[in-house]
């Protein structure tokens, strides 16, 4: 902990005092550990990890944005964006260089031949201007920990400066900047420094390893440094990135790991839109679903089979809600994440860096926060990804049920409720009345053995009680298996349950099922996937109070 004058302490609560209100509930009770695939607190129950990642390697080497926000607000910021932790990066030389580590602030950015950003400092966070950069990487945990926000530190890079490219020097052991030695050495100081850290819960030992794909050394330099970030900090996790740019992590299939201590070996994956190949701009959306999720469980998602957790710590999107891929891209990780109940950390907290790349205030057009830091850049991705914020499953959940399945949505991040035997609608998961998919193809809700039913093109799903009829079989269509499909009983047609934009659940034509590469059926994409969260007071269906529209906006 850095020490502080009162003046500077004083400083920092003002702001931190006004925001108290929106700090998320509690920390889990820690430290972390892991559970086959599960990450869980130290009562057993599942943690889910939903962070965003906060750029803090670049040359500054202080976390972005307090130039423009108070430290206080900022973190206050993720807590009400609902999310439960920062995965926080770091570049070697904060730890080994003490020079660098000693550099006030201010100098860190005077260098760089930046005053304005010494004058945003200046206005936003003045305590912490002619603190030593080290000092102020503390104070960033430090004012996550009141917001009750958990921090993976991520070693992104030794030297500071944007990440990744394949020949920036410091991809793989051995490049120019990746000496192995310093890179140890850096992630036992730092692992040392916040062992008495309690929301200091895990350590991502480097970031998107790249270049060389040379497995044993990968296995010789990954196990070496697990254990020495364990033996200096047993509490955290550790989190292992794997190989080319972190997007595969295939090479474990036929090698085990071996480690000394259990319980806290994370793996992590990236997955971005602009690394398939182009696939998302021009296939059919059903195909391109379809191809690149294969993909994702052979480089991956595997890994969970296997009994380890797998942290999604990078994904991201362009936030304007323009780029058509990323857009389609979206909608499919977002399915994922809710099929399998992924930890994840998005690309990225930051609306704008001091410096990015040799551009002043580079506007970060994936960020969650406007360029500015003032506002949500796009508030509707907030809302629709709230759902995925807390867990489906796992061990432990409060009031935990038989498992049940649950249609969500990821077009609107909201689940199919029922509001009446006549009327179905989106509303919020955590809302959700339990279906059961069966053998049969039957969507029954559990409560009242009614099952889902079509009526005919164009108008509302309902509830009824012959669960025989072909018109309450649902299969699921397309390569993306997202379109749940059933037949007209009266004469054959063959409908997909639909969303319409108020939220009403209809059947209707199904679209782009295949082929059209234009043609955008994420109205019609559902997914049945399995929770076993508490279901809402009051089992009967009638009941279930009525939910605002939601509507498809710029980020869908
Ligand atoms: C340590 O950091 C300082 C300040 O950035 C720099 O001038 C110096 O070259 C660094 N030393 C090493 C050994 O990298
Ligand atoms: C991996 O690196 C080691 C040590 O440099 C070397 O002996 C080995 O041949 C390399 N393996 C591959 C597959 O390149
Ligand atoms: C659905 O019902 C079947 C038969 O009763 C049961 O075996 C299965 O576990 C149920 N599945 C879910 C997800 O509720
Ligand atoms: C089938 O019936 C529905 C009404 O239930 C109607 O909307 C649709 O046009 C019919 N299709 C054909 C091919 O007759
Ligand atoms: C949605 O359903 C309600 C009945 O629950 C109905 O009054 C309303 O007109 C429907 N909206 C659309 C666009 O069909």
């Amino acid at each position: 902990m850095a020490s502080s004058s009162p003046l500077l302490l004083l400083l920092l609560l003002l702001p931190l005092a006004a925001a108290a209100a929106a700090a998320a509930a509690s920390l889990p009770p820690l430290p972390l550990s892991t559970a086959s695939r599960w990450v869980v607190g130290a009562d057993g129950r599942r943690v889910k990890l939903a962070c965003a990642n906060w750029a803090s390697h670049l040359e500054p080497v202080a976390a972005e944005g307090l130039s423009r926000r108070g430290l206080g607000d900022i973190a206050a910021r993720v807590a009400a964006m609902g999310f439960n932790c920062v995965r926080l990066t770091w570049p070697t030389y904060l730890a080994t260089n003490a020079t660098l580590a000693n550099l006030p602030l201010r100098a860190s950015l005077e260098r760089l031949g930046m005053p304005e950003s010494v004058a945003g400092v200046r206005v936003n966070n003045p305590g912490l201007l002619d603190l030593p950069l080290i000092d102020v990487f503390q104070e960033v945990v430090s004012a996550l920990a009141k917001n009750n926000i958990m921090v993976i530190l991520d070693n992104q890079m030794t030297t500071p400066g944007w990440c990744c490219s394949e020949n920036d020097g410091n991809g793989f052991f051995g490049d120019k900047y990746f000496g192995p030695e310093e890179w140890l050495k850096g992630l036992s100081a730092m692992a040392t420094m916040f062992r008495n850290t309690k929301n200091v819960v895990g350590m991502s030992l480097r970031n998107e390893l790249r270049g060389s794909k040379n497995v044993s050394l990968w296995f010789r330099y990954m196990q070496l440094g697990a254990e020495v970030v364990h033996a200096a900090n047993p509490g955290v996790l550790v989190i292992l990135s794997g190989l080319n740019f972190d997007n595969t992590l295939d090479f474990l299939v036929p090698n085990q790991i071996q480690l000394t201590f259990t319980g806290k070996l994370v793996f992590e994956q990236h997955w971005y839109g602009f690394s398939d190949d182009g696939n998302w701009g021009s296939r059919n959306q059903n195909d391109a679903c379809g191809m690149v999720v294969d993909f994702i469980k052979k480089k991956g998602l595997f890994i969970l089979q296997q009994g380890w957790p797998l942290f999604f710590s990078e994904f991201g999107f362009d936030m304007s809600g323009t780029h058509v891929a990323d857009n389609r891209y979206l909608t499919c990780f977002l399915t994922v994440a809710a099929e399998m109940d992924l930890d994840w950390a998005i690309w990225a907290l930051q609306g704008s860096y001091y410096i990015r790349e040799g551009t002043l205030a580079y506007d970060e057009s994936y960020g969650l926060l406007s360029w500015d830091w003032c506002t949500a850049r796009n508030p509707s991705f907030i809302k629709r990804i709230n759902a995925l914020q807390s867990p489906f499953q796992g061990p432990g959940l409060p009031n935990s049920h038989q498992p049940y399945n649950v249609i969500f949505h990821p077009l609107s991040g909201l689940c199919v409720l029922v509001k009446s035997s006549e009327a179905l609608e989106l509303g919020p998961c955590d809302k959700s009345n339990a279906w059961n998919y069966t053998k049969g193809y039957e969507l029954i809700l559990k409560q009242t053995g009614q099952c889902l039913q079509a009526k005919s093109v164009g108008e509302n799903a309902k509830l009824g009680t012959s669960c025989s009829k072909s018109s309450s079989k649902w299969k699921l269509l397309s390569n993306s298996g997202m379109h749940v499909s059933t037949e007209l009983t009266n004469n054959g047609t063959r409908v997909c349950l639909d969303a319409s934009p108020d939220g009403n659940i209809t059947t209707n034509q199904c679209k782009c099922l295949t082929v059209d590469p234009d043609c955008n059926p994420e109205s019609q994409w559902f997914k049945i996937i399995l929770s076993s969260k508490h279901i809402p007071g009051g089992t009967s269906i009638l009941q279930l109070p009525s939910h605002g529209p939601w509507s498809p906006t710029s980020s869908s």
